[in-house]
Protein backbone atom coordinates (compact mmCIF):
# COMPACT_ATOMS: atom_id res chain seq x y z
CA UNK A 1 0.00 0.00 0.00
CA UNK A 2 1.60 3.32 -0.93
CA UNK A 3 1.69 6.28 1.80
CA UNK A 4 2.70 9.74 1.00
CA UNK A 5 5.51 11.32 3.12
CA UNK A 6 5.02 15.17 3.24
CA UNK A 7 7.95 17.57 4.72
CA UNK A 8 6.54 21.02 5.35
CA UNK A 9 6.01 23.43 5.34
CA UNK A 10 6.85 24.94 2.01
CA UNK A 11 5.67 27.67 -0.44
CA UNK A 12 4.55 26.81 -3.87
CA UNK A 13 5.09 28.73 -6.97
CA UNK A 14 4.79 28.22 -10.30
CA UNK A 15 2.36 26.31 -12.65
CA UNK A 16 0.12 23.48 -13.04
CA UNK A 17 -2.09 21.96 -15.86
CA UNK A 18 -5.10 21.08 -14.34
CA UNK A 19 -6.42 17.49 -16.29
CA UNK A 20 -9.56 16.78 -17.59
CA UNK A 21 -12.40 16.43 -15.38
CA UNK A 22 -12.57 12.93 -13.53
CA UNK A 23 -16.67 13.47 -13.34
CA UNK A 24 -17.40 14.76 -16.86
CA UNK A 25 -15.26 11.65 -18.03
CA UNK A 26 -17.34 8.92 -16.22
CA UNK A 27 -21.00 9.92 -17.20
CA UNK A 28 -19.23 10.56 -20.89
CA UNK A 29 -17.73 6.93 -21.35
CA UNK A 30 -20.79 5.46 -20.32
CA UNK A 31 -22.42 7.75 -22.60
CA UNK A 32 -20.41 5.60 -25.73
CA UNK A 33 -22.97 2.98 -24.85
CA UNK A 34 -26.04 4.52 -26.77
CA UNK A 35 -23.93 4.75 -30.00
CA UNK A 36 -22.62 1.86 -31.57
CA UNK A 37 -19.67 2.23 -32.90
CA UNK A 38 -15.78 3.67 -31.99
CA UNK A 39 -16.09 6.89 -29.95
CA UNK A 40 -12.78 8.95 -29.06
CA UNK A 41 -13.01 10.90 -25.56
CA UNK A 42 -10.17 13.00 -25.14
CA UNK A 43 -8.52 14.42 -22.20
CA UNK A 44 -9.61 11.58 -20.05
CA UNK A 45 -7.45 11.77 -16.84
CA UNK A 46 -5.58 8.64 -16.26
CA UNK A 47 -7.43 7.50 -12.98
CA UNK A 48 -7.96 4.21 -11.02
CA UNK A 49 -12.10 5.24 -11.27
CA UNK A 50 -11.40 5.75 -14.42
CA UNK A 51 -10.22 2.55 -14.98
CA UNK A 52 -13.05 0.86 -13.12
CA UNK A 53 -15.13 2.21 -15.93
CA UNK A 54 -13.16 0.83 -18.65
CA UNK A 55 -13.06 -2.42 -16.98
CA UNK A 56 -16.88 -2.37 -16.57
CA UNK A 57 -17.59 -1.36 -20.30
CA UNK A 58 -15.67 -4.30 -21.17
CA UNK A 59 -17.45 -6.24 -18.99
CA UNK A 60 -20.55 -5.32 -21.23
CA UNK A 61 -19.03 -6.31 -24.33
CA UNK A 62 -17.03 -2.78 -25.84
CA UNK A 63 -13.65 -2.40 -26.19
CA UNK A 64 -11.61 0.54 -24.63
CA UNK A 65 -8.13 1.31 -25.46
CA UNK A 66 -5.83 4.35 -23.49
CA UNK A 67 -4.30 6.20 -26.65
CA UNK A 68 -2.11 8.66 -24.28
CA UNK A 69 -4.25 11.06 -23.08
CA UNK A 70 -7.47 9.53 -25.11
CA UNK A 71 -9.66 7.10 -24.76
CA UNK A 72 -10.51 5.22 -27.83
CA UNK A 73 -13.85 3.11 -27.12
CA UNK A 74 -15.60 0.84 -29.38
CA UNK A 75 -19.42 0.14 -28.67
CA UNK A 76 -20.19 -1.72 -31.65
CA UNK A 77 -21.02 -4.84 -29.30
CA UNK A 78 -22.83 -4.43 -25.83
CA UNK A 79 -24.16 -7.96 -25.86
CA UNK A 80 -24.00 -8.62 -21.98
CA UNK A 81 -25.94 -5.36 -20.49
CA UNK A 82 -25.02 -6.60 -16.98
CA UNK A 83 -23.02 -4.20 -13.82
CA UNK A 84 -21.54 -6.79 -11.88
CA UNK A 85 -21.34 -6.80 -8.50
CA UNK A 86 -17.93 -6.97 -8.43
CA UNK A 87 -17.11 -3.96 -10.48
CA UNK A 88 -19.76 -1.61 -9.16
CA UNK A 89 -18.61 -2.45 -5.78
CA UNK A 90 -15.48 -0.29 -6.60
CA UNK A 91 -17.23 2.61 -7.94
CA UNK A 92 -20.57 4.07 -7.03
CA UNK A 93 -20.28 6.21 -9.90
CA UNK A 94 -20.82 2.95 -12.21
CA UNK A 95 -24.62 3.38 -11.49
CA UNK A 96 -24.30 5.55 -14.74
CA UNK A 97 -24.58 2.87 -16.80
CA UNK A 98 -27.99 1.98 -16.07
CA UNK A 99 -29.55 4.46 -18.44
CA UNK A 100 -27.60 4.38 -21.19
CA UNK A 101 -28.10 0.67 -21.03
CA UNK A 102 -32.10 0.11 -20.84
CA UNK A 103 -32.15 2.71 -24.09
CA UNK A 104 -29.80 0.82 -25.74
CA UNK A 105 -30.34 -2.91 -24.79
CA UNK A 106 -34.60 -2.51 -23.63
CA UNK A 107 -32.93 -4.09 -20.23
CA UNK A 108 -30.07 -3.90 -18.13
CA UNK A 109 -28.94 -5.81 -14.56
CA UNK A 110 -26.60 -3.69 -12.35
CA UNK A 111 -25.53 -4.25 -9.27
CA UNK A 112 -26.91 -1.44 -6.55
CA UNK A 113 -23.91 0.43 -5.33
CA UNK A 114 -23.32 -0.09 -1.61
CA UNK A 115 -22.20 2.11 1.45
CA UNK A 116 -19.59 5.00 1.22
CA UNK A 117 -17.38 6.81 3.00
CA UNK A 118 -19.00 9.83 2.29
CA UNK A 119 -22.86 9.16 3.42
CA UNK A 120 -25.51 7.66 2.51
CA UNK A 121 -26.13 7.82 -1.24
CA UNK A 122 -29.36 6.37 -2.48
CA UNK A 123 -30.47 5.81 -6.03
CA UNK A 124 -33.77 6.28 -5.34
CA UNK A 125 -34.12 9.17 -7.83
CA UNK A 126 -32.23 7.77 -10.50
CA UNK A 127 -34.99 4.24 -9.91
CA UNK A 128 -37.90 6.94 -10.15
CA UNK A 129 -36.45 9.11 -13.19
CA UNK A 130 -36.53 5.95 -15.38
CA UNK A 131 -39.99 4.27 -14.22
CA UNK A 132 -41.25 7.43 -14.92
CA UNK A 133 -39.29 7.02 -18.71
CA UNK A 134 -42.07 3.81 -18.70
CA UNK A 135 -39.09 1.08 -17.50
CA UNK A 136 -40.56 -1.85 -14.93
CA UNK A 137 -37.47 -2.03 -12.21
CA UNK A 138 -37.20 -4.53 -9.12
CA UNK A 139 -34.50 -5.58 -7.19
CA UNK A 140 -33.06 -8.89 -6.86
CA UNK A 141 -30.46 -10.53 -5.44
CA UNK A 142 -28.78 -6.99 -4.64
CA UNK A 143 -29.07 -6.59 -8.65
CA UNK A 144 -31.27 -3.56 -10.07
CA UNK A 145 -33.49 -5.32 -12.40
CA UNK A 146 -34.59 -2.78 -15.51
CA UNK A 147 -36.85 -3.33 -18.61
CA UNK A 148 -37.86 -1.01 -21.11
CA UNK A 149 -41.90 -1.32 -22.82
CA UNK A 150 -41.69 -3.43 -25.42
CA UNK A 151 -41.81 -0.33 -27.44
CA UNK A 152 -38.62 1.67 -25.93
CA UNK A 153 -38.82 4.34 -23.21
CA UNK A 154 -40.81 7.36 -23.70
CA UNK A 155 -40.37 10.50 -22.59
CA UNK A 156 -42.36 12.75 -20.05
CA UNK A 157 -41.91 15.66 -17.78
CA UNK A 158 -40.28 14.50 -14.74
CA UNK A 159 -39.49 16.27 -11.52
CA UNK A 160 -36.47 14.80 -10.22
CA UNK A 161 -35.28 17.07 -6.86
CA UNK A 162 -34.55 14.95 -3.74
CA UNK A 163 -34.05 15.78 -0.27
CA UNK A 164 -30.75 17.53 -0.80
CA UNK A 165 -31.98 19.42 -4.12
CA UNK A 166 -30.87 17.70 -7.68
CA UNK A 167 -28.71 14.85 -8.17
CA UNK A 168 -25.63 14.55 -10.90
CA UNK A 169 -25.84 11.40 -11.65
CA UNK A 170 -28.97 11.21 -11.37
CA UNK A 171 -29.66 13.32 -13.97
CA UNK A 172 -27.00 11.72 -16.45
CA UNK A 173 -28.60 8.79 -16.14
CA UNK A 174 -32.03 10.07 -16.99
CA UNK A 175 -30.59 12.34 -19.57
CA UNK A 176 -28.96 9.57 -21.42
CA UNK A 177 -31.95 7.76 -20.92
CA UNK A 178 -34.27 10.38 -22.74
CA UNK A 179 -32.15 10.93 -25.79
CA UNK A 180 -33.46 7.42 -27.25
CA UNK A 181 -36.90 7.68 -25.99
CA UNK A 182 -40.20 8.96 -27.67
CA UNK A 183 -41.15 11.90 -27.49
CA UNK A 184 -40.15 14.55 -25.40
CA UNK A 185 -38.46 14.74 -22.24
CA UNK A 186 -38.40 17.62 -19.91
CA UNK A 187 -35.99 16.71 -16.50
CA UNK A 188 -37.27 19.87 -14.07
CA UNK A 189 -34.86 20.19 -11.02
CA UNK A 190 -31.76 19.11 -13.15
CA UNK A 191 -28.40 19.19 -12.11
CA UNK A 192 -27.04 22.28 -13.27
CA UNK A 193 -22.84 20.97 -12.90
CA UNK A 194 -20.59 22.14 -15.44
CA UNK A 195 -19.52 18.13 -15.83
CA UNK A 196 -23.58 17.75 -16.64
CA UNK A 197 -23.37 20.32 -19.00
CA UNK A 198 -20.37 18.49 -20.55
CA UNK A 199 -22.42 15.46 -21.17
CA UNK A 200 -25.38 16.95 -22.36
CA UNK A 201 -22.79 18.70 -24.83
CA UNK A 202 -21.08 15.46 -26.06
CA UNK A 203 -24.94 13.93 -26.31
CA UNK A 204 -25.78 16.78 -28.54
CA UNK A 205 -22.61 16.01 -30.56
CA UNK A 206 -23.57 12.73 -31.00
CA UNK A 207 -26.85 13.90 -32.42
CA UNK A 208 -29.06 14.07 -29.52
CA UNK A 209 -31.81 17.04 -29.02
CA UNK A 210 -30.71 18.60 -25.78
CA UNK A 211 -31.88 22.35 -24.52
CA UNK A 212 -31.71 23.82 -21.50
CA UNK A 213 -28.30 22.75 -20.92
CA UNK A 214 -26.73 24.47 -18.08
CA UNK A 215 -30.31 25.09 -16.71
CA UNK A 216 -32.74 23.31 -14.30
CA UNK A 217 -34.65 22.60 -16.72
CA UNK A 218 -33.77 20.15 -19.31
CA UNK A 219 -35.91 19.15 -22.74
CA UNK A 220 -35.15 16.05 -24.71
CA UNK A 221 -36.49 15.63 -27.95
CA UNK A 222 -35.94 11.81 -28.54
CA UNK A 223 -34.23 10.65 -31.28
CA UNK A 224 -34.04 7.12 -33.29
CA UNK A 225 -30.45 6.55 -33.09
CA UNK A 226 -26.96 8.52 -32.27
CA UNK A 227 -23.60 8.57 -33.59
CA UNK A 228 -20.35 8.03 -32.14
CA UNK A 229 -18.31 11.36 -31.03
CA UNK A 230 -15.05 12.52 -30.61
CA UNK A 231 -15.25 14.80 -27.41
CA UNK A 232 -12.98 16.76 -25.39
CA UNK A 233 -13.64 16.61 -21.90
CA UNK A 234 -13.73 19.96 -19.61
CA UNK A 235 -10.75 20.69 -17.50
CA UNK A 236 -11.43 19.83 -13.81
CA UNK A 237 -12.88 22.36 -11.18
CA UNK A 238 -12.22 20.37 -8.63
CA UNK A 239 -8.62 19.95 -9.27
CA UNK A 240 -8.59 23.30 -10.28
CA UNK A 241 -9.51 23.71 -6.78
CA UNK A 242 -7.68 21.81 -4.67
CA UNK A 243 -4.56 23.64 -6.03
CA UNK A 244 -5.78 27.15 -5.47
CA UNK A 245 -6.06 25.74 -2.06
CA UNK A 246 -2.96 25.05 -2.47
CA UNK A 247 -1.49 28.44 -3.44
CA UNK A 248 -3.35 30.00 -0.63
CA UNK A 249 -2.61 27.61 2.62
CA UNK A 250 1.27 28.06 1.54
CA UNK A 251 0.93 31.99 1.51
CA UNK A 252 2.32 30.73 -2.60
CA UNK A 253 1.51 31.72 -5.87
CA UNK A 254 0.32 29.20 -8.51
CA UNK A 255 -0.56 29.46 -12.18
CA UNK A 256 -2.86 27.11 -13.03
CA UNK A 257 -3.43 26.02 -16.94
CA UNK A 258 -6.72 24.29 -18.17
CA UNK A 259 -9.05 25.39 -15.77
CA UNK A 260 -12.35 27.05 -16.53
CA UNK A 261 -12.46 30.10 -13.29
CA UNK A 262 -16.31 30.55 -15.10
CA UNK A 263 -17.34 27.50 -13.55
CA UNK A 264 -15.81 28.27 -10.08
CA UNK A 265 -17.45 31.23 -9.02
CA UNK A 266 -18.28 30.06 -5.87
CA UNK A 267 -14.77 28.56 -5.47
CA UNK A 268 -13.26 31.79 -5.83
CA UNK A 269 -16.12 34.27 -4.22
CA UNK A 270 -15.30 32.36 -1.46
CA UNK A 271 -11.22 32.55 -2.18
CA UNK A 272 -11.25 36.57 -2.66
CA UNK A 273 -13.29 36.18 1.16
CA UNK A 274 -10.67 34.81 2.95
CA UNK A 275 -7.52 37.04 1.16
CA UNK A 276 -6.54 35.15 -1.70
CA UNK A 277 -5.67 37.35 -4.59
CA UNK A 278 -7.33 35.94 -8.18
CA UNK A 279 -6.29 36.66 -11.86
CA UNK A 280 -8.91 35.29 -14.29
CA UNK A 281 -8.06 34.39 -17.62
CA UNK A 282 -10.58 32.40 -20.21
CA UNK A 283 -9.39 28.98 -19.96
CA UNK A 284 -6.34 29.74 -16.81
CA UNK A 285 -6.08 31.87 -13.90
CA UNK A 286 -3.47 32.32 -11.24
CA UNK A 287 -3.78 32.40 -7.55
CA UNK A 288 -1.08 34.20 -5.03
CA UNK A 289 -1.48 34.32 -1.44
CA UNK A 290 0.36 37.53 0.54
CA UNK A 291 -1.91 38.16 3.94
CA UNK A 292 -3.03 35.67 7.14
CA UNK A 293 -5.42 33.69 6.22
CA UNK A 294 -9.04 35.21 7.03
CA UNK A 295 -11.79 32.89 9.04
CA UNK A 296 -14.78 32.56 6.47
CA UNK A 297 -18.62 30.82 6.36
CA UNK A 298 -18.76 28.09 3.57
CA UNK A 299 -22.09 26.55 2.58
CA UNK A 300 -21.47 23.74 0.30
CA UNK A 301 -24.95 23.39 -2.71
CA UNK A 302 -25.34 22.19 -5.68
CA UNK A 303 -24.11 24.18 -8.59
CA UNK A 304 -23.71 27.51 -8.72
CA UNK A 305 -23.36 26.87 -5.11
CA UNK A 306 -19.76 26.02 -3.40
CA UNK A 307 -18.97 22.39 -4.54
CA UNK A 308 -18.82 19.66 -2.01
CA UNK A 309 -15.96 17.82 -3.53
CA UNK A 310 -14.26 20.82 -1.82
CA UNK A 311 -15.02 21.43 1.43
CA UNK A 312 -12.72 19.29 3.02
CA UNK A 313 -9.70 21.61 1.40
CA UNK A 314 -11.36 24.62 2.66
CA UNK A 315 -10.77 23.17 5.75
CA UNK A 316 -7.74 22.62 5.69
CA UNK A 317 -7.05 25.95 4.86
CA UNK A 318 -9.81 27.74 7.20
CA UNK A 319 -7.96 25.45 10.47
CA UNK A 320 -4.73 27.79 10.13
CA UNK A 321 -7.30 31.21 9.51
CA UNK A 322 -7.15 33.75 12.07
CA UNK A 323 -10.40 33.36 13.74
CA UNK A 324 -13.30 31.10 13.47
CA UNK A 325 -15.11 30.02 10.55
CA UNK A 326 -18.05 27.74 10.14
CA UNK A 327 -18.07 25.21 7.28
CA UNK A 328 -22.25 23.47 6.61
CA UNK A 329 -22.40 20.52 4.32
CA UNK A 330 -25.81 20.86 2.93
CA UNK A 331 -25.18 17.76 0.16
CA UNK A 332 -23.32 15.29 2.21
CA UNK A 333 -24.13 16.19 5.57
CA UNK A 334 -22.03 13.23 7.38
CA UNK A 335 -18.65 14.20 4.95
CA UNK A 336 -16.63 15.09 7.90
CA UNK A 337 -14.74 12.08 8.14
CA UNK A 338 -10.95 14.67 8.00
CA UNK A 339 -12.11 16.62 10.60
CA UNK A 340 -10.57 13.92 13.25
CA UNK A 341 -7.54 13.53 11.09
CA UNK A 342 -6.87 17.41 10.65
CA UNK A 343 -7.09 17.76 14.78
CA UNK A 344 -4.50 15.18 15.18
CA UNK A 345 -2.66 17.54 13.49
CA UNK A 346 -2.70 20.18 16.07
CA UNK A 347 -6.38 21.73 14.45
CA UNK A 348 -8.92 23.09 16.36
CA UNK A 349 -12.22 21.52 14.66
CA UNK A 350 -15.94 20.73 16.38
CA UNK A 351 -18.46 18.78 14.23
CA UNK A 352 -21.85 19.62 15.12
CA UNK A 353 -24.50 18.40 12.84
CA UNK A 354 -23.98 18.99 9.08
CA UNK A 355 -21.71 22.15 10.54
CA UNK A 356 -17.80 22.15 11.24
CA UNK A 357 -17.06 25.13 13.56
CA UNK A 358 -13.20 25.64 12.68
CA UNK A 359 -11.04 27.67 15.26
CA UNK A 360 -8.12 29.12 13.35
CA UNK A 361 -4.70 27.88 15.03
CA UNK A 362 -1.42 29.11 14.29
CA UNK A 363 0.41 26.04 12.96
CA UNK A 364 -0.59 22.39 12.37
CA UNK A 365 1.98 19.95 13.49
CA UNK A 366 2.99 16.99 11.17
CA UNK A 367 1.49 13.58 12.07
CA UNK A 368 0.93 10.22 10.56
CA UNK A 369 -3.17 10.29 9.47
CA UNK A 370 -5.43 8.20 7.05
CA UNK A 371 -7.26 8.74 4.12
CA UNK A 372 -10.91 8.08 3.91
CA UNK A 373 -12.10 9.48 0.63
CA UNK A 374 -10.67 11.01 -2.24
CA UNK A 375 -11.68 14.36 -1.37
CA UNK A 376 -10.89 14.26 2.27
CA UNK A 377 -7.08 12.99 1.35
CA UNK A 378 -6.95 15.96 -0.66
CA UNK A 379 -7.48 18.04 2.20
CA UNK A 380 -4.65 16.05 4.31
CA UNK A 381 -2.01 16.21 1.87
CA UNK A 382 -2.71 20.24 1.43
CA UNK A 383 -2.25 20.04 5.74
CA UNK A 384 0.72 18.10 5.18
CA UNK A 385 1.78 20.95 3.00
CA UNK A 386 1.67 23.60 5.61
CA UNK A 387 2.42 21.93 8.43
CA UNK A 388 5.77 21.80 10.40
CA UNK A 389 7.48 18.42 10.37
CA UNK A 390 6.99 15.05 8.47
CA UNK A 391 3.28 14.33 7.98
CA UNK A 392 2.84 10.47 6.31
CA UNK A 393 -0.76 10.34 4.49
CA UNK A 394 -1.64 6.27 4.74
CA UNK A 395 -4.43 5.01 2.37
CA UNK A 396 -3.16 7.08 -0.81
CA UNK A 397 -5.18 4.48 -2.86
CA UNK A 398 -8.18 7.10 -2.52
CA UNK A 399 -6.12 10.08 -3.54
CA UNK A 400 -5.59 7.74 -6.48
CA UNK A 401 -8.97 7.64 -7.53
CA UNK A 402 -9.40 11.20 -8.25
CA UNK A 403 -5.78 12.52 -8.72
CA UNK A 404 -3.43 12.50 -11.59
CA UNK A 405 0.31 12.21 -10.56
CA UNK A 406 -1.03 14.73 -7.46
CA UNK A 407 2.74 14.29 -5.78
CA UNK A 408 4.25 15.07 -9.07
CA UNK A 409 2.82 18.22 -9.95
CA UNK A 410 2.66 19.61 -6.21
CA UNK A 411 6.76 18.46 -6.16
CA UNK A 412 7.09 20.51 -9.45
CA UNK A 413 6.41 23.74 -7.76
CA UNK A 414 7.90 23.56 -4.63
CA UNK A 415 6.43 20.58 -2.14
CA UNK A 416 8.45 17.58 -1.26
CA UNK A 417 6.14 14.63 -1.37
CA UNK A 418 7.85 11.25 -1.69
CA UNK A 419 5.44 7.98 -2.53
CA UNK A 420 6.63 5.26 -0.57
CA UNK A 421 5.42 1.70 -1.18
CA UNK A 422 4.94 -0.11 2.53
C1 LIG B 1 -21.57 13.37 -7.89
O1 LIG B 1 -22.01 12.25 -7.14
C2 LIG B 1 -20.06 13.33 -7.87
N1 LIG B 1 -19.60 12.08 -8.46
C3 LIG B 1 -19.55 13.48 -6.46
O2 LIG B 1 -18.13 13.56 -6.50
C4 LIG B 1 -20.09 14.77 -5.85
O3 LIG B 1 -19.69 14.86 -4.50
C5 LIG B 1 -21.61 14.79 -5.95
O4 LIG B 1 -22.02 14.59 -7.32
C6 LIG B 1 -22.22 16.10 -5.48
O5 LIG B 1 -21.72 17.16 -6.24
C7 LIG B 1 -19.50 11.99 -9.78
O6 LIG B 1 -19.83 12.87 -10.54
C8 LIG B 1 -18.91 10.73 -10.32
P1 LIG B 1 -25.64 13.40 -6.20
P2 LIG B 1 -23.55 11.83 -7.21
O7 LIG B 1 -26.56 12.36 -6.74
O8 LIG B 1 -24.11 12.17 -8.52
C9 LIG B 1 -28.81 12.63 -2.72
C10 LIG B 1 -15.94 13.01 -5.87
O9 LIG B 1 -15.30 13.21 -4.81
N2 LIG B 1 -29.41 11.65 -3.61
O10 LIG B 1 -25.61 14.72 -6.88
O11 LIG B 1 -23.63 10.42 -6.74
C11 LIG B 1 -27.40 12.25 -2.28
O12 LIG B 1 -27.41 11.35 -1.21
C12 LIG B 1 -17.37 12.52 -5.85
O13 LIG B 1 -15.44 13.16 -7.00
C13 LIG B 1 -30.59 11.01 -3.22
O14 LIG B 1 -31.13 11.27 -2.15
O15 LIG B 1 -24.16 12.79 -6.12
C14 LIG B 1 -26.82 13.60 -1.94
O16 LIG B 1 -27.25 14.01 -0.66
C15 LIG B 1 -17.82 12.09 -4.50
N3 LIG B 1 -31.12 10.07 -4.06
C16 LIG B 1 -27.45 14.51 -2.99
O17 LIG B 1 -28.63 13.83 -3.45
C17 LIG B 1 -30.56 9.77 -5.27
O18 LIG B 1 -31.11 8.92 -6.01
C18 LIG B 1 -26.58 14.82 -4.19
O19 LIG B 1 -25.96 13.61 -4.67
C19 LIG B 1 -29.38 10.44 -5.65
C20 LIG B 1 -28.82 11.37 -4.80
Amino acid sequence: MDVFEIEGPVRLEGTIEVGGSKNAALPIMAATILAPGKSVIEQVPCLADIAVLGQLLTSLGADVERVNGDLHIDTSLIDNPVGEYDIVRKMRASICILGPLLARCGRARVSMPGGCAIGDRPVDIHLRGLRELGAKIHLEGGYIVAAAPSGGLVGKQIFLGGPFGSTVLGTANILMAATLAKGMTVIESAACEPEVADLANCLNTMGAKISGIGSPRLTVNGVSRLKPVRHKVIGDRIEAGTFMVAAAITGGKLHLKNCQPDNMVAVIDRLENIGVTVGLGDNDCTVSMDSPIRPADITTQPYPGFPTDLQAQFMAMLALADGNSVITEKIFPDRFMHVAELNRMAANIRKEGPNAIVAGVDTLIAAPIMASDLRASAALVLAGIAARGKTVVNRVYHIDRGYEKIEEKLNAVGAKITRKNV
